[in-house]
């Protein structure tokens, strides 16, 4: 415990959070200053820290701390979980420049690490070379992703899983993480896929109209149809249109209801007494889709098909609650590929969010607007001089355009030669952030192309229940 916070005991410094957690949700909500914002966001990150050392137990709330708790040693060291690191479905921050510590987020959420034995396997089931978010770690957990391929190399399929909420017309870069990988994902197993537009999670969360979000949605799909998926192999919803029109739907989404309490959630979620209820029953609404027969249209009734679901990690919260539910409910377990955060301009501590428009490059943007905002925004390891650089060379851990490199630059060799002129210094951070505005402009530009030829006929046409074409 700090000096700073004197005598406090482990109930007040619980109630002190309760307070700050408040006060940062109706600063979001209220669209306060970001400034204001992630001053109070530091200080929730803070005393968590504070709480943790002083009870050894990660803050919830809606858990306060049990009367018998014992105080730890004074800011001694914890028991390895990095508990400046906030990996939610709303927030993700970290104090580290390197980013989240992934493989301390894997102990704490209890999945399993994507290890060289897995991606191996994959490639030896599907005959493909693994893709690059694969090789290169930035998906780096699962669960029962074994028991998935046990079961495909005994002729038994699976389908996939993934989803967006429309919060906005404009997805970012960050965005297509999840959905290049299941494009891939449906193409190598050959597969069907169900994409969950969540405008009534947008709804809940933001101040935006039913319409809008609606709209955003329709939109948002544009983007993800151009991303290649099949559409005979593809179905996209919006929960708005989907929930009325399907009783299997709503009768799943019900179910799982009755089966988590009110508890339960507001540990998964945090959710507070002056959350509105949409909220605290809406996680259900997310699970509903790893249930096959939620798609009597796709599936026929089918209760048991396997479903994966492809998602960066922050989405986990709802699924471990799914996967808890699940078994009492007579369903299987979904199984989870979990991707890493494409990060935010301004470096790895946050991840790339579309309420900061400085911090992302969108999907509408220009070549003039991508090439600006790198070079003004990307967070550079390199020196301060180039003399310093070319003597001390920069880091490539901490670098902005390298790390985006590493998501979209297919070529090993090629990314490998410049991290090694970049650490050596042969490579300057202007040329290093060249090569990185010459990869997205044209990959933007393609995606933007692919977008235009997407019509209002084909966004229908993937977005009508239908039976989908596929062998299981
Ligand atoms: P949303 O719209 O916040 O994000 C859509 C998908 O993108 C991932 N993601 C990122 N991946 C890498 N780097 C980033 N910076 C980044 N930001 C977002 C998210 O993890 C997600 O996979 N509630 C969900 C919608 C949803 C969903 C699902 C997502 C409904 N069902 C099933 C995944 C799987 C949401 O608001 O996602």
């Amino acid at each position: 415990m700090t000096d700073s916070q004197g005598e406090v005991t482990p109930l007040e410094l619980y109630e002190k959070l309760n307070v700050q957690g408040e006060k940062v949700r109706s600063l979001k909500t209220a669209k306060a200053e970001k400034a204001d914002i992630d001053t109070a966001v530091q200080l929730l990150l803070k005393l968590k820290t504070d709480y943790k050392h002083l009870t050894g137990q990660d803050y919830k709330a809606g858990c306060p701390p049990p009367e018998n708790v014992v105080n730890q040693d004074n800011g001694s060291a914890t028991d390895g979980i990095d508990e400046e690191d906030n990996v939610d479905p709303w927030n993700v921050s970290t104090s580290n420049a390197k980013g989240v510590d992934y493989d301390k987020l894997i102990v704490r959420f209890g999945s399993s690490k994507i290890e060289k034995e897995l991606v191996d396997r994959i490639e030896k089931v599907t005959g493909q070379k693994p893709h690059r978010f694969l090789r290169r770690g930035i998906f780096f957990s699962h669960r029962d992703m074994h028991q998935v391929l046990d079961a495909y190399e005994k002729n038994k399929s699976f389908y996939l899983y993934t989803g967006r909420g429309p919060s906005s017309e404009a997805m970012h870069v960050g965005h297509l993480i999840p959905f290049i990988f299941t494009k891939w994902l449906q193409d190598v197993f050959d597969i069907p896929l169900v994409i969950q537009l969540t405008d009534d999670e947008k709804y809940l969360w933001k101040d935006l109209t039913i319409e809008e979000c609606h709209r955003f949605a329709v939109e948002n799909a544009k983007d993800i149809i151009a991303c290649g998926f099949d559409v005979n192999k593809t179905f996209i919803f919006s929960d708005f249109d989907y929930m009325g029109s399907s009783p299997e739907f709503y009768r799943n989404v019900v179910k799982i209801q009755k089966h988590v309490t009110y508890n339960q959630v507001k540990g998964i979620f945090g959710f507070t007494d002056s959350d509105c209820i949409g909220k605290i029953s809406f996680p259900a609404i997310q699970a509903a889709p790893s249930f096959s027969n939620s798609f009597p249209q796709i599936f026929g009734g089918r209760k048991d098909v396997q479903c994966l679901i492809p998602c960066a990690i922050d989405q986990d919260p709802y699924f471990r609650m799914t996967r808890d539910v699940a078994p009492r409910i007579g369903y299987p377990k979904p199984a989870l590929l979990h991707s890493s955060f494409f990060p935010a301009l301004q470096g790895a501590q946050t991840k790339m969010s579309a309420s900061d428009a400085n911090s992302s490059i969108f999907l509408t943007d220009t070549p003039k607007q991508i090439k600006n905002k790198i070079n003004k925004h990307a967070f550079s390891g390199g020196k301060d001089t180039i003399e310093e650089h070319r003597k001390f060379g920069g880091n490539p851990d901490v670098d902005v355009s390298f790390m985006y490199l590493t998501f979209f630059l297919d070529d090993d060799e090629q990314l490998e030669k410049i991290k090694q002129d970049y650490s050596s210094g042969a490579l300057l951070t202007g040329e290093l952030k060249k090569i990185l505005i010459e990869t997205l402009q044209p990959m933007i530009a393609q995606h933007q192309e692919r977008r235009k030829q997407v019509t209002e006929e084909t966004v229908k046409q993937f977005m009508t229940p239908r039976p989908l074409n596929f062998k299981l």
